[in-house]
């Protein structure tokens, strides 16, 4: 258990205004939670304390090779002012899962989720309530060695800053258009695409300025190896409703194991689909579109919640969705989820946790 000091700042600032168009990660509350990590003593001097800007050297490790890890979570308020998180239970060992990748220290799951739970408590007020906001969590950990040699660092940063925030896509619930890239890839099996980490973003950055100047919004990911297998989007899972079937790519050790999309295949399964997580390749895809079986294509993130699919592009042919609307399973996915999440339906599984 993490014995943390609170510091409250003496110049709130204005808090967004019922309404407000937010959009995604521009609006940062009043505090932040950090902590250290100094190697022979431990996770140390755990604190929230008045969002400001952090002071590194220049030669910090983190600038140069890249050492860090993030989390991506969400708080939601019911209309009643409840505070929820959703599953923080699976960011928490995720979070551990990315550490052991980039071998940087671990940090106890209990005391994720208790630094999540009481910096997102003293920002209570920040979460937004209109339809489609949350308050956006970002925990990360950067090395701060002052040390230009490839090693992992002895000092860390963990801290979590917090962002009212509504639809991630400028579109919001209206089908995006995916580009499936062919050229570049995004991880391969080994590799870091598994883990949460700046890197695997910073490597699709080219694909998708390329899939933005084509007029897409998103880049979909193929195996690095064959380049024939679908992976995922970057921002989400992805996952395709073929002959009634929901399939999505199995988790292969270059895809991101994200908890919507856990979420996703255990809602559908207790609502009787059946779900497939394998291989699926884009040659099936194309049939798929080509023959009239895809019927609904959707993205899942913890940004991104349920985002539908209204067109995908390979090499020079674009394909529609059904007629490019949001599909009916993926629209009911997306209320049954979020309702879960804002505290507006019942939670079969106990995946809502009142703060
Ligand atoms: C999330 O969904 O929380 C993510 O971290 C994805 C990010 C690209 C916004």
């Amino acid at each position: 258990m993490l014995d943390i000091r609170i510091e409250k700042t003496a110049t709130p600032k204005q808090k967004p205004a019922p309404g407000e168009k937010l959009g995604f990660g521009h609006v940062f509350t009043d505090h932040m939670f950090v902590m250290n990590y100094t190697e022979g003593k431990g996770w140390h001097d755990a604190r929230i304390v008045p969002f400001e800007r952090i002071s590194l050297s220049p030669a910090a490790m983190v600038f140069h090779y890249g050492q860090e890890m993030f989390e991506g979570m969400k708080a939601y308020k019911d209309e009643k002012g409840n505070a929820y998180l959703f599953r923080p239970d699976m960011n928490a060992k995720r979070a551990n899962d990315s550490n052991d990748r980039l071998c940087i220290p671990r940090i106890p799951e209990e005391d994720f989720v208790q630094a999540v739970e009481e910096v997102v408590k003293v920002e209570k007020d920040w979460i937004p309530t209109d339809p489609g906001t949350s308050l956006y969590i970002r925990p990360f950990i950067i090395a701060t060695d002052e040390f230009l040699g490839v090693a992992p660092s002895k000092t860390y940063l963990f801290i979590i800053i917090l962002s009212p925030s509504g639809a991630y896509y400028a579109s919001g619930l209206a089908p995006v258009g995916i580009w499936i890239e062919d050229e570049y890839v995004r991880a391969v099996k080994g590799g870091i695409g598994y883990a949460k980490t700046g890197g695997n973003y910073a490597a699709s950055l080219k694909a998708q300025v390329k899939a933005h100047d084509g007029g897409f919004s998103q880049v979909l990911w193929l195996d690095g190896v064959e380049r024939k297998y679908i992976e995922e989007v970057g921002a989400m899972n992805i996952f395709f409703k073929i002959n009634g079937k929901i399939v999505t790519p199995m988790l292969n050790g270059s895809i991101l194991p994200g908890v919507t999309r856990n979420s996703v295949l255990q809602v559908c399964r207790h609502w009787g689909y059946e779900v497939e997580e394998r291989r699926i390749s884009v040659d099936e895809l194309v049939a798929a579109a080509h023959d009239g079986s895809l019927e609904e294509v959707f993205g899942t993130g913890t940004a991104a919640v349920i985002s539908p699919v209204g067109k995908l592009r390979f090499k020079d042919e674009v394909m529609t969705i059904g007629n490019g609307d949001i599909g009916t399973l993926t629209q009911k996915l997306y209320d049954f989820i979020t309702g879960i999440q804002w505290g507006k339906v019942e939670d079969p599984f106990g995946w809502r946790v009142t703060l």
